[in-house]
């Protein structure tokens, strides 16, 4: 779906709203931003709209504080470290609205903005109105801009005032990061890019499944990992240890290794364990001799090589999901071994989603070997799913 952009209107010396995505990880306790990738991941926008002597009004949401003021989910962490990228004042300009969050009023400081100059309205979810998509927090909202820009793709897969309501109000645009997540998304499922892999891991089967199916009439080969090997394994006749699978899930690994377009690929060896432990003892085993009592854990060292050798090969690699419990070190090999087959695959289009996948990218220094890496968690999955997200078709096409 094509939609227009910043490219398209002109924002010379005019008060833009921005969504943005500025929802990021912190440190649980003293509250500290452990990755700032998607404040960084404006900087193309902002910079732009400031070349142009716009006045930038960013709004963004903040975890899931529910229609109430939530002190440790404040915008004001996010204000100063977006301040430090952008190199100026990021002023707080309070929330449009009569509720709990007022704090400064968002039209005078709009109004004392100077060309150039960047405010931020508090956490949007602090009001009811923006989750319930509520026509007045819209219309509260679309008052304070001339224009509105969308370059939260992280938050358009959710209805909301700020991603979809306000865009009845306004002139409505995608932003540049926008724009680059649509461009590189819509690449992975439509270019004729081939041979195509994708590597799907993550915890369970029914999460991944419509992007499974979706992914499987689009690419060559899948590659199964995570917690969702169990159910392929069931699904082809072998005891996979004492997880618990619901019928629904092996019902649906079986309908996808048999009726697949795609050569759907699963381990052929595992990690597995006695418990769901961190320093539970590891053992490699093949699938036929998974233990009754054992969890599969990881891939192991004979599927980490057969899904090298497939992913150095394509041209087109798309990859969501970890491969095992990567966040503990004697179950994550499988994934960094897939990581590096990603960096080192020569000449392929590389699109990697998905929060502790692109943490595993960045943690191993990887970042710079794959062609994007989507901000997107969710919004990326539906996008692969083959869904319109509402904020991308809630612009002005
Ligand atoms: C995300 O982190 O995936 C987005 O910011 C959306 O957040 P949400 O799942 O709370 O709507």
């Amino acid at each position: 779906m094509t939609t227009m952009t910043l490219r398209d209107v002109d924002v010379t010396g005019k008060t833009c709203l921005v969504r943005v995505d500025f929802n990021v990880p912190t440190e649980p306790g003293t509250g500290r931003i452990t990755d700032d990738s998607r404040i960084r991941a404006a900087l193309p926008t902002i910079h732009y709209l400031q070349s142009k002597n716009a006045r930038v009004v960013l709004c963004s949401h903040n975890g899931r504080p529910n229609g109430k003021v939530v002190e440790e989910l404040r915008m004001t962490a996010v204000r100063e470290r977006a301040a430090d990228w952008f190199g100026t004042t990021v002023v707080d300009a309070g929330l449009p609205g009569d509720g709990p969050a007022a704090g400064p009023n968002p039209a005078l400081v709009i109004g004392n903005l100077k060309p150039g100059g960047i405010a931020m309205l508090e956490n949007l979810r602090f009001n009811p109105g923006e989750e319930a998509n509520d026509p007045a927090f819209a219309q509260a909202l679309a008052s304070l801009a001339d224009i509105y820009i969308n370059d939260a793709f992280g938050a358009a897969h959710r209805a909301h005032a700020s991603t979809v309501g306000v865009a009845e109000y306004l002139p409505a645009v995608a932003g540049y990061l926008m724009e680059r997540e649509l461009k590189m998304l819509t690449r992975a499922l439509e270019s004729a890019e081939r041979p195509a892999v994708a590597i799907i891991g993550g915890a369970k089967v029914t999460d991944k499944i419509h992007v499974l199916a979706n992914l499987a009439k689009r690419v060559d080969t899948v590659l199964i990992g995570g917690g969702m090997v169990a159910a392929f394994l069931k699904a082809q006749g072998h005891g996979p240890g004492v997880a618990k699978i619901s019928d629904d899930d092996v019902h649906t690994a079986g309908q996808l290794l048999f009726s697949s377009d795609a050569s759907i690929m699963t381990p052929i060896d595992v990690v597995v364990a006695r418990e769901f432990r961190e320093h539970s003892t590891p053992r490699i085993v093949d699938i036929t001799a998974v233990p009754d009592d054992c969890l599969v854990l990881d891939i192991g060292p004979k599927t980490r090589a057969s899904y090298a050798d497939e992913i150095i090969d394509a041209k087109k690699i798309i990859w969501n999901g970890p491969m095992g419990v990567v966040e503990w070190p004697a179950f994550a090999e499988g994934t960094r071994s897939v990581a590096r087959a990603v960096a080192a695959a020569p000449d392929a289009f590389k699109l990697v989603g998905g929060g502790s996948t692109v943490a595993v990218i960045e943690e191993m220094q990887l970042r710079s070997e794959i062609t994007h890496v989507s901000t997107g968690g969710g919004a990326s999955l539906e996008f692969l799913e083959g869904k319109v997200l509402p904020g991308v078709a809630a612009l002005d096409a």
